[in-house]
């Protein structure tokens, strides 16, 4: 088994829709085969606090939810998260795998419910005690399009049933992120069939990790 000194966090980001799951399972895959001990998890979500918060948060049956407590909700359950699960398996040498993480909370609270970005970043700072992820693949979808994809998959769960402009700003603030910070957020297109965007994630993954020193 290949560990790596202090870890590797990559996580994957995107509008809802954007297909985050079935490419995580894919990169766990490839990455287990290549030797990597690799730890893969959610938010909200990843440990039974957390995801207890989760139901909180995505259950509709809660009506109007203020858009501080929005925040602060993710940012608790993310606080667990960090602590009990991502940190020590960093601290254990594993490749981390996590669906989603702080950029959902701005792109989400920060653009979608217009907390603004600072509010957000300095929360979520305190959260994970300024854990940043070593990698983000952002996979971007059209919001039509991610929608599509959900429709069929069941009930929306609370944020998949906002209006259609808040998940533009969602998407929106994504793109900025990645402007902003385009050596950590790799954009990858999230439009065409799951292979094809597969190989977009391996054309990335594979330089990547060779200059960390792994193969
Ligand atoms: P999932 O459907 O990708 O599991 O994520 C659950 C929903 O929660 C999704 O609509 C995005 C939203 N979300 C936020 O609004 N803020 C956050 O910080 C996170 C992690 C998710």
């Amino acid at each position: 088994m290949n560990f790596v000194p202090g870890g590797l966090f990559i996580t994957l980001e995107g509008p809802d829709g954007a297909g985050k799951t079935t490419q995580m399972e894919r990169l766990e895959d490839f990455l287990s085969r290549r030797g990597f001990a690799v730890e893969c998890t959610r938010e909200p979500g990843g440990t039974p606090l957390a995801e207890a918060i989760r139901r909180l948060l995505l259950e509709p049956c809660y009506g109007p939810v203020d858009a501080r407590t929005e925040m602060l909700l993710y940012a608790a359950a993310r606080a667990q998260h960090v602590a009990e699960r991502i940190r020590p398996a960093l601290d254990a040498g594993k490749i981390v795998l996590c669906d989603r993480f702080t950029d959902s909370s701005i792109a989400y609270q920060g653009y979608g419910r217009g907390l603004g970005i600072e509010m957000v970043r300095q929360v979520n700072r305190l959260a994970t005690s300024g854990l940043l992820p070593d990698l983000t693949l952002l996979i971007d979808v059209p919001v039509e399009l991610g929608l599509a994809r959900l429709r069929g998959k069941g009930a929306a769960d609370r944020i998949e049933g906002e209006a259609l402009a808040f998940h533009r700003r969602v998407r929106q603030g994504y793109l900025e992120l990645w402007h902003l910070e385009p050596r950590r957020i790799c954009l990858i297109d999230g439009t065409g069939s799951p292979d094809a965007v597969w190989w977009q994630i391996k054309d990335v993954i594979v330089p990547w990790l060779e200059a960390r020193g792994g193969d």
